[in-house]
């Protein structure tokens, strides 16, 4: 297993729409052992193929909710099925978000409250989890990533501008570049 470089914003990888997976292999297996590795080492509760350099339409998740219930697993080919997001106002806080891919950075994003993810798994059999509140969060932030879309391509004004200025201010949006979860020490 190996933790491997997280592609940052600007990388087209993380711009491109990902294409599905028709191999279900060793090098599969592998592959998402390392995401798992690398996820947990960042540390983070999410983290899709692209992230990591490869355009394919995979993610893997981690996340301990209030219940101490663990919600853990690799989703391959995923379709998601979203709730209406509501309209009221933004909470800074409860709906903050971050990403692996604009490290050290959260920004508050309305999310639709529930959501249903179908996948496969490794073997190539097809699951189905009913997600609500930040597991729902989680799902939709990582589908997005399988399309080329980063939760800040996503944020309103005002948030969507400190992005940006966050954005210049690290000499991020080139192609290129990474951090190594492990190696590299961010802020957050
Ligand atoms: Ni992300």
């Amino acid at each position: 297993m190996a933790v491997l470089p997280i592609r940052i914003t600007g990388d087209p990888v993380l711009h491109t729409p990902a294409a599905p997976v028709t191999e279900f292999d060793d090098a599969l297996h592998t592959l998402v052992d390392d995401m798992f590795e690398t996820m947990d080492a960042a540390p983070g509760v999410g983290l899709a193929g692209p992230q990591v350099g490869v355009p394919l339409r995979l993610f893997v998740y981690g996340w301990t909710d209030d219940d101490d219930v663990v919600h853990r697993g690799v989703a391959i080919n995923p379709v998601l099925w979203i709730s209406p997001a509501t309209i009221d106002e933004l909470d800074e806080d409860a709906e903050a978000e971050g990403c692996l891919s604009f490290p050290g950075e959260r920004f508050p994003l309305r999310r639709a409250e529930s959501a249903i993810l179908r996948a496969v798994d490794l073997a190539g059999e097809p699951f189905e989890v009913h997600a609500d509140g930040w597991l729902a969060r989680i799902f939709q932030h990582e589908f997005d990533h399988l399309d080329g879309i980063l939760y800040v391509d996503r944020l309103d004004h005002p948030y969507g501008k400190a992005a940006r200025k966050v954005q210049k201010k690290n000499s991020w949006g080139v192609p290129g570049l990474s951090w190594l979860p492990g190696r590299d020490h961010l802020d957050d």
